[in-house]
C-alpha cells in the first residue's frame, strides 16, 4: 500500500514537472512565422497561459496590428492547492488593440480548459495557440477537434504514437508544424524544477532554460511547406536487399525518410520523422506500426519496427 503511495507522488510529480516547460518567446517567434496570413481577423486563445507571464500572450499582444488579429483572450489555471495565495485566482484577459482597455475576469472555477467557463471562451474563438500541459495533451486537442476549431500548439513527439493523434494526420485533419526536436531551442522552468542530470543553460533575462529533443508543433493551420514534394532519389529495382519485407505485412521497410525509393508502388513503412516531410498529395499514409497480425512489424522475426505505413500515390 505505501509503495502504491510512493508510486502515485512520483508520478504525480513526474506529470507536472514536464507541464511546467513554459514556451521562449524566439520560439513562438521562429514558428508562428510561417503562417503569416492564418491570423487576420481571427480570435486567437491562449488557454493555458497567464498573461502575466506567457510569452504566448505576449507575442499575439506585440503583434496583434501586424497579424491582422480580431481579439486574444489568455486563461490561466490554478491548481487547488495554489488558491490559498492572495491574487492567485485563475482569470482571463481580453485584448483587443491598444485603443481599447484590456479586460480581466477572475473565474468562478480554476481555469481548467475543460471547464464550462473555458469552454465558453473556447466558443468565441477561432484559433487555438498554446503549449497545454503535456499529460493532457490527447483530451486537449479532442476538445479543440470536437469545437472545430484551429489550432497550432506545442506537443510532445511521443504524441504522434497516440492513437487520437495520429488518426488526425492519417485523416489529414492535423500535421506537424514547421520546428521539432533541436528546432525548439528550449523550455523555460520554474525555480523549484529539479535539473539533476538535465541539460541546462541560463538565458540573457537570468531564466533557466531546459534544452529538449523530443517536442514538436501539431497544427491544422495552412502550411505551404507541406505541400512540397520530399526529392526521392533512390530507387528499389536493383537495390531489394536494402529493403526487406516485413514478415506480417505485404510491404518493405525503409529505414530513413531520404530512402524512400521514387520506383516502388507498394507499401512502404518509414520512420515517424517522415510526418516532417509528409506531403498529403505525393503520399498516403495506410497504417501505424501494426502488421496484419495486428502485432508491430518484423523481419525476420526480430525488430518491433515503429514504422508508419505508406504509399506514394503519384503514378509510377
Ligand atoms: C507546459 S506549461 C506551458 C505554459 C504556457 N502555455 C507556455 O507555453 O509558456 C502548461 C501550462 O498549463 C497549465 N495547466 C495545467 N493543467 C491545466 C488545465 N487542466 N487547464 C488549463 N491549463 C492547465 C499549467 O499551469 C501550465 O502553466
Amino acid at each position: 500500500m505505501a509503495r502504491q503511495a510512493t508510486n502515485k507522488l512520483l508520478q504525480k510529480a513526474k506529470k507536472s514537472k514536464s507541464d511546467e516547460f513554459y514556451t521562449q518567446l524566439c520560439d513562438i517567434e521562429s514558428e508562428l512565422q510561417y503562417y503569416p496570413n492564418c491570423f487576420i481577423n481571427k480570435v486567437v486563445y491562449c488557454n493555458c497561459d497567464d498573461p502575466q507571464v506567457s510569452n504566448f500572450f505576449r507575442y499575439f499582444r506585440d503583434n496583434f496590428q501586424r497579424l491582422g488579429l480580431r481579439k486574444l483572450i489568455a486563461s490561466c489555471y490554478r491548481e487547488v492547492e495554489n488558491n490559498l495565495q492572495a491574487n492567485q485566482n485563475a482569470y482571463y484577459c481580453e485584448y483587443e488593440g491598444d485603443n481599447i482597455p484590456m479586460h480581466i475576469t477572475q473565474f468562478a472555477g480554476n481555469g481548467d480548459f475543460r471547464s464550462t467557463e473555458c469552454i465558453a471562451l473556447l466558443q468565441q474563438a477561432d484559433v487555438v495557440v498554446t503549449n497545454p500541459p503535456f499529460s493532457l495533451f490527447r483530451e486537449f486537442v479532442t476538445q479543440i477537434v470536437h469545437y472545430n476549431k484551429q489550432f497550432l500548439v506545442i506537443g510532445n513527439v511521443n504524441a504522434i504514437t497516440y492513437k487520437e493523434i495520429f488518426d488526425l494526420i492519417q485523416k489529414n485533419k492535423a500535421w506537424l508544424g514547421v520546428n521539432l526536436g533541436r528546432g525548439i531551442s528550449g523550455f523555460i522552468v520554474p525555480e523549484h524544477y529539479d535539473l539533476y542530470g538535465t541539460e541546462v543553460r541560463i538565458n540573457e533575462n537570468g531564466q533557466r532554460i531546459i534544452s529538449t529533443n523530443g517536442c514538436l508543433w501539431l497544427t491544422n493551420l495552412e502550411l505551404n511547406l507541406r505541400h512540397k514534394d520530399i526529392d526521392l532519389v533512390k530507387e528499389y529495382i536493383g537495390n531489394e536487399d536494402k529493403y526487406p519485407k516485413y514478415d506480417n505485412y505485404d510491404g518493405i521497410n525503409v529505414n530513413r525518410t531520404q530512402d524512400i525509393p521514387r520506383d516502388y508502388a507498394g507499401l512502404m513503412g518509414v520512420p515517424i520523422t517522415f510526418l516532417h516531410k509528409y506531403n498529403p498529395d505525393q503520399f498516403e499514409i495506410v497504417r501505424f506500426r501494426k502488421g496484419d497480425d495486428d502485432k508491430d512489424l518484423r523481419i525476420n522475426g526480430k525488430c518491433p519496427y515503429f514504422r508508419i505505413l505508406i504509399k506514394n500515390k503519384r503514378n509510377i
